[in-house]
């Protein structure tokens, strides 16, 4: 540990509403330290909190999505991700046979118009004759995205498109990665493809291999093509193509809002590879799939403009969709030139919200939601506020939607939290990836910030220099940034970690919340911290206190006062709380501590050991007399070195005589 870091007033309780003493030696570093805490809980000090402040930003990184979150198996399925021109390389599909048996090639005879390329295989045994094919047959397979998972009894839906002169004969099967354990096998056999003919396999595995691969034979002389070859597990999220495991993380995270696509995903490296929404919609098959070259890899946009409106819609997170403004790193449309731009996206906008009979409206209910999606925010571009034509591109795309969706919030790239911007916009966007010090040290950056004008939006945070894979020292520098992300939430308006998923085989950028492979998936320290903060969304009942917030569970619908205390420093404190002002009292028993630590603050998660770093639950015994009190002082909790705890005091229920003031409630703490 850096040891300046380990002094004693390094304890940082960012809030207001509380005040603190600190009682420290001045060195500090082995002895016990005192500090008071009191909570004003008064209804005067208390603050509603934004509906939307924390939720979560996808980008397509790491393989986040393509052999992730999206749980498609086959891994460049349409042949394209060479390119257009053929020949072109096929990978990761490889040969079964040798020179031979049979000969793979691409060629531009696909019935598919915006993806020509398609697959000839060309089998030069036979079932008989001067040339017997080897046993099995020859043919390609598929490893997916390193390895497709499969899992005894679960179903995979299995559509590929097929040509031929000659009648076929395949058999198609899921093995084990070296091709010998046979998963599911089936036949597909057919008189007459001289058409482009889609064909449909259920196929239901008999073993579990989270290496597997998907095989495609032949042991009949002939040329067949392929194309659009995909196979998807039945069981995903309500059918809607979302690994559960995956997805299940998210959910669990209470996200108030989703962030989309990207990040420099949007933006692209060249505008040519930026994602067009347009490109991804409609039947998967048609879908021309692209090269996102900032992250370096080919997607077949499975995951499209319409499946990211759908996840937000299965969070129920209010979508935040992040469009291109005519602006990559390396080029950008002069803003005279920039108006078939902003017709995009204003088709884009008719596609979530349009009615299902208009233009737009009418594909997305083709594609089985004829209900809007409930879009209420978009960003126009992505961390471009410098580029010489932002403004400008900025302003066209402003009031164009302003216009014809008044009620949409619109985020500016620039940051509006030092001084005023120059230009109309309902929040602006702000990112900061830092070390876990300087995150810590950030709780404060917003106290200064504009109280009117477009509120912050922090989309992008991140403890990332010495964060490791993904460690504890992160997650507690976050923590204190996110308490004081409560504490201005009257300036702020949402914020978000970043990035969120990483594929271990793709992992491009560290840390990410989730990691994955195939078949398991680990949140790291500043994954499990962000669920301290899954309450710090406003239902009606929330307000705020300081680092201090009352909830309220929907379900048993108890209320909860919630002390967040983040301990940045090597010494234990002993916090002496004392909580007045509650018009409710608080019960002595039931009181919870959750507390975020490790003996090390390298500490990491992992596969093997996916909950290391975790949230670890007990009472509070310090407040288990059964004597309700309306207030509460000198309770002591401990506070362990570099940990993030969270106290939980369950409410009473309002006592009748304050039935006048009850339309009041929902601030009475
Ligand atoms: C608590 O805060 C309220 C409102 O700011 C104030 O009126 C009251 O005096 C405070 N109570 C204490 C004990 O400081
Ligand atoms: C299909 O091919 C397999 C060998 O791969 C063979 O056993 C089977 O008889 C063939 N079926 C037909 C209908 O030709
Ligand atoms: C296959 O179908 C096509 C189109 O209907 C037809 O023209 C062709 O003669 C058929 N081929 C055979 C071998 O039956
Ligand atoms: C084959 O395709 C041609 C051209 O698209 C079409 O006219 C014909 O009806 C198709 N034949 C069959 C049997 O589907
Ligand atoms: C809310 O209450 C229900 C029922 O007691 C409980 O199962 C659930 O875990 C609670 N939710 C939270 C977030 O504490
Ligand atoms: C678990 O955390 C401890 C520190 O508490 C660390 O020493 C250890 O290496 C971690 N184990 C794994 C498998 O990451
Ligand atoms: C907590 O602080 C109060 C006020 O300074 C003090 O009177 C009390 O003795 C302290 N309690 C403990 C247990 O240290």
């Amino acid at each position: 540990m850096d040891s300046s870091r380990s002094r004693c007033c390094i304890l940082l309780l960012v809030l207001f509403g509380i005040s603190i003493q600190y009682q420290c030696s001045a060195s500090g570093i082995d002895t016990n330290q005192a500090v008071l805490l009191f909570v004003n809980a008064s209804e005067a000090s208390a603050r509603k909190i934004p509906d939307t402040l924390f939720g979560i930003f996808f980008e397509e990184i790491n393989h986040a999505g393509a052999g992730g979150l999206w749980a498609e198996l086959v891994s460049n399925r349409g042949f394209e991700s060479g390119g257009s021109f053929v020949p072109s390389i096929i990978e990761p599909w490889a040969i079964i046979g040798d020179d031979s048996s049979v000969i793979v090639s691409t060629d531009l005879s696909s019935c598919f118009v915006r993806n020509k390329v398609a697959l000839r295989v060309q089998v030069l045994c036979d079932i008989e004759g001067a040339n017997i094919c080897p046993g099995g047959g020859v043919g390609v397979y598929n490893p997916g995205f390193w390895g497709m998972n499969i899992e005894q009894g679960k179903r995979y839906k299995l559509v590929f498109y097929v040509r031929s002169e000659e009648p076929i004969n395949l058999s198609v099967a899921l093995t084990g990665s070296n091709g010998l354990k046979k998963l599911a096998t089936t036949t597909v056999i057919a008189a007459n493809v001289s058409n482009w003919t889609k064909m449909l396999v259920l196929l239901e595995a008999e073993g579990t291999d989270p290496n597997s691969r998907l095989e495609l034979r032949s042991t009949t002389k002939g040329v067949i093509w392929f194309d659009q070859v995909s196979l998807m597990p039945l069981d995903t999220y309500n059918g809607h193509g979302f690994r559960n495991d995956l997805f299940g993380m998210l959910k669990d995270l209470k996200p108030a809002f989703l962030r989309f696509p990207g990040g420099c995903f949007v933006e692209g490296d060249y505008l040519r590879n930026a994602f067009r929404w347009k490109e991804t919609i409609g039947p998967w098959e048609e879908r021309p799939g692209h090269y996102g070259d900032k992250w370096k890899y080919w997607t077949d946009d499975g995951l499209g403009h319409f499946e990211f409106l759908q996840l937000a819609e299965d969070l129920r997170a209010l979508p935040v969709w992040v469009f291109n403004n005519g602006i990559s790193h390396n080029d950008q449309v002069d803003t005279s030139s920039v108006l078939p731009f902003v017709e995009d996206i204003l088709d884009g906008l008719e596609f979530a919200r349009g009615a299902p009979n208009s233009r737009w409206g009418s594909v997305r209910a083709a594609m089985g939601h004829p209900e809007p999606f409930d879009l209420r925010y978009v960003a126009i571009g992505n961390e471009d506020c410098n580029k010489p034509y932002y403004l400008g591109n900025y302003l066209k795309f402003y009031s164009a939607i302003k216009e014809a969706y008044p009620d949409i919030k619109i985020i500016s790239n620039c940051d509006g939290s030092s001084k005023a911007l120059d230009h109309p916009a309902d929040l602006y966007d702000f990112h900061i990836y830092t070390s876990a010090s300087y995150m810590f040290s950030n709780a404060n950056h917003f106290d200064g910030a504009p109280c009117s004008g477009p509120k912050a939006f922090i989309s992008e945070y991140a403890a990332h220099d010495d964060a490791g894979n993904g460690n504890l020292l992160a997650a507690l520098g976050e923590a204190g940034f996110l308490i004081g992300v409560e504490k201005n939430s009257d300036v702020i308006e949402m914020a978000s970690y970043a990035p969120l998923f990483a594929n271990t085989n793709d992992w491009g950028w560290k840390a990410d919340a989730i990691v994955f492979d195939s078949s398991q998936a680990y949140g790291i320290p500043s994954y499990w911290m962000q669920h301290l903060f899954k309450e710090s969304n406003a239902n009606p009942s929330n307000s705020l206190i300081a680092s201090a917030i009352t909830w309220r569970n929907e379900t048993d619908k108890n209320e909860y006062l919630r002390i967040k205390v983040v301990n940045f420093g090597s010494s234990t404190i002993t916090l002496n709380i004392s909580i007045c002002g509650s018009e409710n009292t608080l019960q002595r028993s039931g009181a919870t501590k959750t507390i975020l630590t490790s003996n090390s603050v390298k500490a990491e998660n992992s596969f093997t050991y996916p909950k290391n770093v975790s949230l670890v639950k007990t009472m509070l015994e310090e407040v288990s007399e059964d004597t309700d009190v309306e207030v509460f002082e000198n309770m002591d909790v401990g506070l362990l070195p570099y940990s993030i705890t969270s106290l939980e005091l369950l409410k009473n229920p309002p006592a009748l005589w304050t039935a006048a003031t009850a339309s009041d409630l929902e601030s009475s703490f």
